[in-house]
């Protein structure tokens, strides 16, 4: 069996969530690509000591070009933040290394184009990361709009929601600050979620009318002071998609501060024949909508039903790990040459396009007016 030999640099949030995937590989069933978790890089010292109960992990780093240096890696996650995304994601090319480079994909356009234009160069396989659309209602929400079956679409929403900047006493990070997460804000943070499985259905926004708001400015530094945050709070992207000829509203929501909403991704898309709704808020629960001789929703539970079938029951519901395997799973087979017709991870150039779209609704927001893309 292929082996896939993975190094990772950044070992906070998602970099642990990474090594839990990989720790769980072996639940994948008849999968073409053995995945191992055998090098990290982190600046802090109690990280590199979680990564101890990691078996595999054989090489323990500060120094990130020492991982790249390493024969034994094969592919590089890297989950920093965001104002390093270009020099890591640009050093794991030159090592001649695979990548799969955390959203936002580069603080700004410049640097998503930057990264995009040298991965095309290097040849390396290179994706985005994005997990949401891999669980089994968002894959059946894609299925129904392939199917045709929607009829004429009306309308479409996509969105990922935040609640816990609502509490003024949350102290500042680096997520919060332009100089380290971007002048996008939390179309950076959240943005990629949103537009992942509308752009891979061929909804390219042709022009946004966006509406940002920063609702905390300063925040506890954690030093018993204040700290500005000078980043974008929400985003209400409203744009126009072309669908079969027609021109079609598209609204896509991004918020830090959504009253309720721990970690909500949705999406809906409406039709003239029939419509499907999924939120996470109802982890298992897929809405379809059919117009008939009565209009009816009707809402299906789905359990386990995953494109990378597992050992999982099939009657099990699906969670963040879950869908956050699948997609390592995507990754792994694409990377194989063997993902087939499913769903696969975010490519670089719709990477490129998330920035154009965020780069746009900046513009938007200084001018109040509509900008095309
Ligand atoms: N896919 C998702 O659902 C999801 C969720 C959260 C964050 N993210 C993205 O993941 C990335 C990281 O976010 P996070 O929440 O894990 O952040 P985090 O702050 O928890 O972790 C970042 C880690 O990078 C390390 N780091 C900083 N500089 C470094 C350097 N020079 N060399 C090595 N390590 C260094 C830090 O010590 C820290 O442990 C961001 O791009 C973020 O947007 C994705």
């Amino acid at each position: 069996m292929e082996k896939m030999r993975v190094g990772i640099i950044g070992g906070g949030l998602m970099g642990r969530e990474a090594a839990s995937a990989f720790g769980r590989w072996f639940v994948l069933e008849d999968f073409p690509v053995q995945a191992e978790l055998v090098a990290v890089c982190d600046l802090q010292d109690k990280l590199l000591d979680w990564f101890r109960r990691v078996p595999t992990v054989r090489l323990f780093t500060k120094d990130h070009q020492e991982l790249l240096r390493s024969p034994d890696v094969d592919v590089v996650y890297v989950a920093v933040p965001h104002n390093l995304h270009e020099k890591m994601y640009l050093d794991v090319l030159a090592a001649g290394k695979d990548l799969l480079a955390e959203k936002p994909f580069g603080i700004d356009l410049k640097a998503a184009r930057a990264i995009r234009d040298a991965s095309t160069k290097s040849g390396r396989f290179v994706r985005c990361s994005s997990e949401f659309p891999f669980l089994p209602p968002a894959q059946r929400v894609v299925q129904a709009v392939q199917s045709g079956k929607l009829g004429r679409i009306m309308e479409i929403r996509s969105g990922f929601w935040h609640a816990s900047d609502l509490d003024p006493s949350k102290p500042v990070n680096w997520k919060r600050q332009v100089k380290t997460c971007g002048e996008i804000g939390v179309m950076g943070d959240l943005g990629m979620h949103a537009v992942h499985v509308p752009f891979r259905l061929g909804w390219k926004p042709l022009r946004v009318y966006a509406q940002l708001q920063k609702i905390y400015t300063q925040r506890p530094d954690g030093k018993g002071g204040m700290a500005a945050c000078d980043t974008w709070d929400n985003a209400m992207l409203h744009t126009e998609v072309k669908v079969g000829g027609d021109e079609v509203p598209m609204r896509l929501e991004m918020k830090r501060l959504a009253p309720g909403e721990t970690n909500t991704w949705f999406i809906e898309v409406l039709g003239t024949e029939g419509g499907v709704r999924f939120s996470t808020k109802e982890p298992k629960t897929l809405w379809v909508f059919e117009r008939a001789k009565e209009q009816i929703w009707q809402r299906i539970d789905l359990g386990h039903q995953m494109a990378f079938t597992t050992i999982t029951g099939g009657i099990f519901e699906a969670g963040f790990p879950d869908c956050f395997l699948q997609m390592w799973a995507a990754y792994a087979a694409e990377r194989a040459g063997k993902l087939g017709h499913r769903f696969g991870c975010v490519t670089p150039d719709e990477a490129v396009l998330s920035h154009e779209l965020f780069a746009a609704a900046l513009q938007s927001q200084s001018k109040r007016t509509a900008v095309a893309l």
